[in-house]
């Protein structure tokens, strides 16, 4: 028997989308990354939602659509220190606060966005 994707445990495309868009309102005030993103974040969050989709074990809408997504890459034009990284993850966590999501599903997504937001950091702390 098949075991469960993070992606259906979570509740699927329409739970995703909501975590998401809730991520890029903390995200769009947080002081610490804001200015890293585009004002507009139309879609900045409709790639995220096909990143995340896979990342978490459903359909490879992001590849589909982007190719490879070469995480640390893609995110090379941006100055990511340990600030940004635990930025980026205060964010998602409010947004898993925002909707309700707690328990086991929720420790394991946080471990793996841990392990990713870490392997992003391309940049030293200043000073
Ligand atoms: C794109 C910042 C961590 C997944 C981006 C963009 C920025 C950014 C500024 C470009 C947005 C745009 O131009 O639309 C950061 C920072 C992080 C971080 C500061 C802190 C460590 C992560 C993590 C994931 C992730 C942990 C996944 C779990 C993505 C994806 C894209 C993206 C899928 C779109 C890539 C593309 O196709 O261009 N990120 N990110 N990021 N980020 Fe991050």
């Amino acid at each position: 028997e098949q075991q469960q994707s993070a992606f259906d445990a979570l509740g699927g495309e329409e739970v995703l989308s909501r975590l998401v868009d809730t991520f890029y309102q903390h995200i769009s005030s947080h002081e610490e990354v804001r200015h890293l993103f585009p004002a507009d974040l139309t879609e900045t969050a409709a790639k995220q939602k096909k990143f995340l989709t896979q990342f978490l074990g459903g359909p490879p809408l992001y590849t589909e659509t982007f190719g490879h997504p070469r995480l640390r890459a893609r995110h090379m034009p941006f100055i990511i220190t340990p600030v940004q990284a635990e930025a980026w993850l205060s964010c998602m966590a409010h947004a898993m606060d925002d909707i309700g999501l707690s328990g086991p599903l929720r420790e394991h997504m946080m471990h793996r966005f841990t392990l990713t937001a870490h392997h992003m950091i391309n940049h030293p702390t200043p000073r």
